[in-house]
């Protein structure tokens, strides 16, 4: 099948099924151009709330699209690839979450929303990349305990007065700990006028050379509202995409071409196309976890509550 009839017969399934896609800043670009909505963690998890679809197929990893789901116990939440698992969310499981726990009996637990539902369902609030500082702060204790992302929790220390405690020792992304603070100090040599944008999830040493750090989505704005005509950026190419897309003339340069998330780009238009056709693959977590977990998730999206 060519792709224009993958196209066409994808459109005829949505409407068939009653369903929205929902895509990731970092999936392919044939799939963020064929969503209905493409976005930041947090933006997709408000947008699973605010919908009215009966079936949520969810172009992103294992994690984002069980958050849909525990929001929406009633709706069939499917992915196209099964095994789009984020292995920092592996970093971190609901036992090791118990265990800390119990060593730290006085501290809440915020955990990024990078992290399995098994161990959501442990936490006190979840946050995303958009919001951490603002979640740490709303918490009642002094001491927090913060995971699975080390570079993460560097980043929410310095925008709160919280003491943060990062569980476990070291989490990190495998796609994020690639960018390297001298690689775009050289790229800012040959390209002084470029405005350099990274994300948190990188090391505290490339966040400070960046003009501006935020959430994938906050990284896309900055790229359309700022005055710079060129832009190093430090996250997931598939980013990238939607930069050129909508902000015509600028200029574009990865701080590292092979920062590429495999887990992300697993989704395809041919399995996107199968997943409406066959329902599948359809994310499944037992009642007694999405209750647990649905109060914290719930916490995470008071932050905002519109969509622009
Ligand atoms: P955002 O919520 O900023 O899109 O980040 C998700 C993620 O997995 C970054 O690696
Ligand atoms: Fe996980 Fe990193 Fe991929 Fe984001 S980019 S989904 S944190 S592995």
């Amino acid at each position: 099948m060519t792709s224009a009839n993958l196209m066409g017969k994808i459109q005829q399934l949505k409407m068939k099924r009653k369903a929205v896609i929902l895509a990731h800043n970092y999936q392919r670009p044939e799939i963020q151009d064929i969503a209905d909505f493409v976005g930041d963690s947090l933006e997709l998890s408000l947008c699973a709330t605010q919908t009215d679809a009966e079936v949520i197929i969810f172009c992103g990893v294992k994690f984002m699209a069980e958050t849909a789901a525990i929001l929406n116990p009633d709706k069939m939440v499917l992915m196209p690839d099964k095994n789009a698992l984020c292995p920092m969310a592996a970093m971190l499981p609901g036992e090791l979450v118990q265990l800390y726990r119990k060593k730290y009996s006085n501290a809440k637990v915020v955990l990024y929303i990078n992290t399995l539902a098994e161990a959501k369902a442990n936490c006190d609030a979840v946050c995303t990349s958009a919001n951490s500082a603002e979640i740490l702060e709303r918490m009642d204790s002094e001491t927090v305990l913060f995971g699975p992302d080390w570079n993460l929790a560097q980043y929410a220390k310095n925008h709160t007065k919280k003491h943060v405690v990062s569980i476990p020792k070291f989490g990190f992304c495998p796609v994020h700990i690639l960018f390297n603070k001298e690689a775009i100090l050289k790229l800012k040599e040959i390209h002084p006028d470029a405005e350099v944008l990274a994300h948190p999830e990188c090391t505290p040493e490339v966040c400070g050379v960046a003009d501006f750090v935020g959430s994938t989505s906050k990284m896309y704005r900055q790229a359309l509202v700022s005055k710079a005509k060129k832009f190093i950026v430090a996250t997931e190419v598939g980013l990238l995409h939607r930069m050129k897309k909508d902000r015509i003339g600028a200029i574009f340069i990865p701080a590292y071409e092979e920062a590429v998330c495999a887990q992300m780009k697993l989704h395809t238009l041919e399995k996107l196309y199968l997943s409406l056709k066959n329902k599948r693959y359809e994310v499944k977590i037992s009642p007694k976890i999405m209750t647990s977990a649905r109060n914290a998730v719930e916490i995470m999206l008071r932050t905002r509550e519109t969509l622009d």
